[in-house]
């Protein structure tokens, strides 16, 4: 299926869609360093977990080409800077970590080649980061595809689609596939404020894509899901810990507690590249707090009084007691087992049948 792409690698350049102007312009983003493109993830020009974790692993091979090095070790060095700078782009998502601790291993493994063949080294692996999202992507679809029966709504929050991945999407990529067999079904996307993700991206990638959505306010999902007009949800997520509990989008977090109080099947789904066994339980992930002006203005119009205040937390934690699977490209499996998820041995007997 031909989608728009999220970001691009081309000869020392990195191209990114600049997501701000959707669905009005199509257009890309040229960054010719790496500042360029911790300014675009910071803004929003890019966002979603695994393509700001795409783009830092870019990032760093723009930054590469500008730095002198006599070795890898003096390379490594002056990288230190830039991987504090795109790691203080946005806390919440583990992906950005999960991208530069890659490429750090990668450089300490190999410190005593020569700079170049290091510098290559760095610019496969980040191209290599994004080709493996793509794969990732399509196993975390056939793995949720059997939830698509004929007939079937699904509803989605926020943007975890292509424009958020390097291909098609964590929690649509089941919807990219099951039109591509011929299943009948729908999907409702909530607008996802304050900055609309849901509005302005999901439906117009789906719409792309030919596939039938319906957009709601956020405050209709309560009323639709206790019609009955549901049968399950799926969204991304950019860290999800030890315990099962998953960080998303604000407001995911109280769709899934009307999930629960609705009998509708809430599913998460993530690649292992969000998944992150270092924190024990949500409590502990890091909010990002953003900008104020994102819930007072919308569209440089303020709908809001001068100097009201406000809280803009970007992000929620939605507990693993809410979340009734979480799939990733190793399979479906409930929350707690999710601990398990880089331990070959134990995690294939707990793969759960959809
Ligand atoms: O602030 P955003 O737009 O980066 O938030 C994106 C989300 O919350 C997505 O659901 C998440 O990153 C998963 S994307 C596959």
């Amino acid at each position: 299926m031909a989608m728009l792409e999220a970001i691009r690698w081309g000869k020392d350049k990195v191209y990114i869609l600049e997501q701000r102007l959707l669905p009005e312009k199509i257009e890309y983003l040229k960054c010719i360093n790496y500042e360029e493109v911790a300014l675009a993830i910071e803004n929003l020009s890019i966002r979603g977990a695994p393509a700001i974790g795409i783009a830092s692993a870019m990032a760093v091979v723009l930054a590469c080409k500008n730095i002198n090095a006599l070795s890898g070790r003096e390379l490594y060095e002056k990288l230190k800077p830039v991987f504090q700078r795109l790691l203080n782009t946005r806390p919440t998502a583990v992906n950005i970590k999960w991208a530069i601790e890659r490429i750090e291993t990668l450089i300490i493994k190999n410190i005593n080649l020569s700079v170049n063949k290091l510098k290559n080294l760095i610019k496969n692996e980040a191209i290599k980061i994004h080709e493996e999202d793509r794969k990732t992507n399509k196993k975390i679809g056939q793995y949720a595809l059997p939830l698509f029966k004929d007939g079937c709504t699904v509803m989605t929050y926020c943007n975890a689609g292509a424009l958020a991945t390097g291909g098609y999407g964590t929690a649509t990529a089941p919807m990219y596939l099951a039109k591509e067999k011929g299943i009948k079904f729908r999907v409702i996307a909530c607008e996802t404020r304050p900055v609309l993700q849901g509005a302005r991206i999901t439906s117009f990638e789906l719409m792309q894509a030919g596939i039938d959505v319906t957009l709601i306010t956020d405050n209709t999902a309560g009323a639709v899901l206790k019609k009955g007009m549901v049968d399950f949800v799926i969204v991304g997520t950019d860290r999800t810990v030890k315990n099962g509990d998953v960080a998303n989008k604000i407001g995911t977090y109280s769709l899934a507690v009307l999930c629960k109080e609705n009998k509708v099947p809430f599913y998460v789904a993530a690649p292992i590249s969000s998944i992150d066994l270092t924190i024990q339980t949500g409590d502990n992930i890091p909010i990002e707090q953003r900008n104020p002006d994102e819930v007072t203005t919308i569209k440089n119009i303020k709908i809001a009084p001068e100097g009201v205040k406000v809280i803009n937390m970007a992000f929620d934690v939605t507990p693993a007691k809410y979340v009734t699977a979480i799939i990733t490209e190793k399979g479906a499996f409930l929350p707690k087992d999710i601990k398990y998820i880089k331990n070959p041995d134990k995690i294939d007997k707990l793969r759960l049948k959809l």
